[in-house]
């Protein structure tokens, strides 16, 4: 699915992330612009840069004092939050309040709860794959990934397992650029949501993470419900097409490269290492920032109220950072990538989605020694700023 915009003709010039170029295949752009234009600027979206080298990318994420997390999806709908809290703290933060909401929910993703969570995702991994058994094809983003994160979001969060559906309609980012009306769950569907599970919690405490944001302070103020909402909403967004596009790639991959797959199988101690190389070489988020005072990056001179996406997959392809960089090589041995991002937002969650991607191939190759791409044709890709496969049949006998 992409927006409502015109195709493309010129990648340096009129870009547009939710097209379906990029969205099928946007590794030649990313190429091409690299070598004749590494930061393109669009007209479109009131006026969008995209830089996609590897420095560029991380010299924007690093600098918080010419750019702003205000608003990170570029869109003809502007959030109406402006900084230093923004809509969804603390990805939409700005220093110093960033560190401060940031802080509030490193716990309930840290170590010991991606340890707690993973006898949970677990069975829901094979109870995915019990309810398709039989089937000569199985659809591994529609019936099996994008089922994954979602109720690991709502354990967290503290909503009903049952809901888990409805989250995933509610947040595809390749959504952005329908009407918000037109959305499958319309965000004030959303709103409501979020606010009836509040006042159920406020009613009911319990151990998840929206009692301890209603329960927490900062300053020594409790949180505005806007925040308790909006961190909420993150994890929504942030916690579940994310993992299920890097699951589905993962897959699409291996049903492609047999002699990986056999190696990952009869290798097992490889997993966390080739999880890192399959992470890098298909991202799947790519952010936005906000430029708020004069700044030039790579030669070109980026104005305040500019977007600027950072195409993080797009700079883990970049050859000067990384050898042989458009090859899936499972035991690299070098792979400082950027797919978690780089700086202070760098990813809360990484840990949740390492144990989620590799829980849910270790399942699905337990149970499918054998896979390959049913129909090359049929698979879709999601494009915009999270990409990655939303039809993906697999042949698993
Ligand atoms: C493979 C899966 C995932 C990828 C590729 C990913 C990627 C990213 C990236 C690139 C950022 C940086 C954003 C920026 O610079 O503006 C980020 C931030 C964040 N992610 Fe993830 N993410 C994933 C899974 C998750 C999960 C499972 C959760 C939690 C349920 C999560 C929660 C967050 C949060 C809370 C932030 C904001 C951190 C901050 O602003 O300090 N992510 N993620």
């Amino acid at each position: 699915m992409t927006g409502n915009h015109p195709p493309v003709d010129d990648w340096a010039t009129d870009f547009d992330h939710t097209d379906l170029a990029w969205a099928a295949d946007p590794f030649p752009i990313w190429d091409e612009l690299r070598q004749t234009c590494p930061v393109a600027h669009s007209d479109r979206y009131g006026g969008v840069w995209l830089p996609t080298r590897h420095e560029d990318v991380a010299a924007i994420a690093y600098d918080t004092e010419h750019f702003s997390s205000y608003d990170v999806i570029v869109s003809d709908d502007p959030s109406v939050f402006g900084p230093p809290v923004g809509m969804a703290p603390p990805i939409t933060s700005d220093p110093p309040f960033h560190a401060e909401a940031r802080r509030l929910i490193l716990q309930s993703l840290g170590p010991k709860a991606v340890a707690d969570l993973e006898p949970v995702t677990k069975a829901w991994c094979e109870e995915l794959l019990d309810r398709v058994a039989g089937q000569d094809v199985v659809d591994a983003a529609a019936q099996y990934a994008e089922n994954i994160p979602a109720r690991i979001v709502c354990h967290i969060l503290g909503l009903p397992l049952d809901d888990a559906d409805l989250l995933k309609d509610y947040i595809q980012l390749e959504l952005v650029d329908l009407d918000l009306m037109d959305r499958p769950m319309p965000r004030v569907m959303m709103l409501e949501y979020l606010r009836d599970a509040i006042m159920d919690h406020q009613a009911n405490p319990r151990d998840d993470l929206t009692s301890h944001l209603l329960a927490a302070t900062v300053g020594g103020e409790p949180l505005q419900l806007t925040h308790v909402g909006g961190t909420m909403m993150l994890l929504i967004i942030a916690g579940i097409d994310t993992t299920w596009s890097s699951i589905g790639a993962a897959i699409w991959h291996l049903a492609q490269h047999p002699d990986q797959r056999d190696r990952l199988i009869a290798e097992p101690d490889l997993m966390p290492v080739a999880l890192e190389e399959l992470l890098r070489a298909y991202a799947p988020v790519t952010m936005a920032r906000k430029v708020v005072q004069e700044v030039e990056v790579g030669g070109c001179p980026m104005k305040p109220g500019d977007w600027v996406l950072l195409p993080f997959p797009a700079a883990n392809r970049d050859p000067e950072h990384f050898e042989r960089a458009d090859e899936v090589i499972l035991d690299r041995e070098v792979n400082r990538h950027a797919t978690f991002g780089l700086g202070i937002h760098r990813c809360a969650g990484s840990n949740l989605a390492r144990m989620e991607m590799r829980v849910a191939l270790e399942t699905w190759l337990e149970r499918y020694p054998e896979f390959s791409l049913d129909d090359p044709a049929a698979v879709r890709w999601a494009g915009g700023q999270v990409r990655g496969p939303r039809r993906l049949p697999i042949r698993v006998r």
